[in-house]
């Protein structure tokens, strides 16, 4: 039983590899696009700069549109290095519900006043081996969803816990042992039937061209596979 298990692990292994180059071949159609689109307006604003008798005003306008575009284009390449390459992670042992109060101090910056968030964490810490850099990238990730989902207003629940398993999910069977749970849900637009199933695929998006990328989540499963965790 066991080494068939390690053979489907394999093969999915093999699959998501698979799956994941030819992501990476996408590249050229879609992203290779909005990066395009980013050099064009570092482009624009340069030779806007080059104008004589500029005011001091556009002056700065240009530069500061040429700041933001390079580190839109910066976060891209970094987005898609990090998918690219299987990503060498550092664990390390931290409280998740710790991080979680951390990173929805953040979170709360860019989600706007008008969507609450609440956080259920228990008294006792909840300690985990994981890559914590990546763990609160995911959780970033995954508020962000749920901002855009909601539209601007509205709640978002994280609650952190401990559990006694991991349950079935998709091929895996269900595996016992001490793990933590973080919950997160919101009061958005949900999710489409035919749409969850692919929810973690790359570069798979509902969104207008220039606001997602659709790697938010293909980030969220690597981490957590990779991490000897999982998500549903
Ligand atoms: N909380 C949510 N509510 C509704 N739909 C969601 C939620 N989270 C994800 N989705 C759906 O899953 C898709 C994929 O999410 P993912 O985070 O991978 O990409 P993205 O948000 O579109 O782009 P990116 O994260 O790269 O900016 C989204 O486009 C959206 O359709
Ligand atoms: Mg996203």
């Amino acid at each position: 039983e066991r080494e068939g298990a390690d053979k489907l692990a394999l093969a999915e292994d093999a699959l998501r590899q698979a799956q994941k180059m030819e992501a990476v071949g996408q590249l050229t159609g879609g992203v290779a696009h909005d990066f395009n689109n980013l050099l064009t307006v570092i482009r624009g604003s340069v030779d806007l700069l080059r104008r004589p008798d500029l005011s001091e005003d556009r002056r700065v306008r240009y530069i500061d549109a040429i700041g933001d575009t390079a580190d839109r284009a910066a976060k891209l390449t970094g987005q898609l290095l990090a998918f690219a390459r299987r990503q060498s992670l550092k664990p390390e042992t931290f409280d998740c519900g710790e991080s979680i109060a951390d990173v929805v101090l953040m979170v709360h910056t860019l989600t706007g006043s008008r969507i609450v968030i609440e956080t259920v964490v228990p008294d006792d810490p909840c300690y985990v081996l994981a890559d914590k850099g990546q763990f609160d990238t995911a959780i970033i990730n995954m508020s962000v969803n749920a901002r855009d989902a909601m539209d601007g207003e509205g709640k978002l629940t994280i609650v952190v816990g401990p559990v006694s398993g991991i349950p079935e999910i998709r091929m895996h069977p269900p595996i016992a042992g001490d793990f933590v749970a973080v919950t997160i849900s919101d009061t958005g637009c949900g999710i489409s039937p035919e749409n969850v199933a692919r929810i973690f695929e790359p570069f798979f998006t509902t969104k207008d061209v220039g606001k997602g990328t659709g790697l938010g989540l293909s980030q969220v499963i690597g981490f957590a596979k990779q991490s000897d965790g999982d998500i549903r």
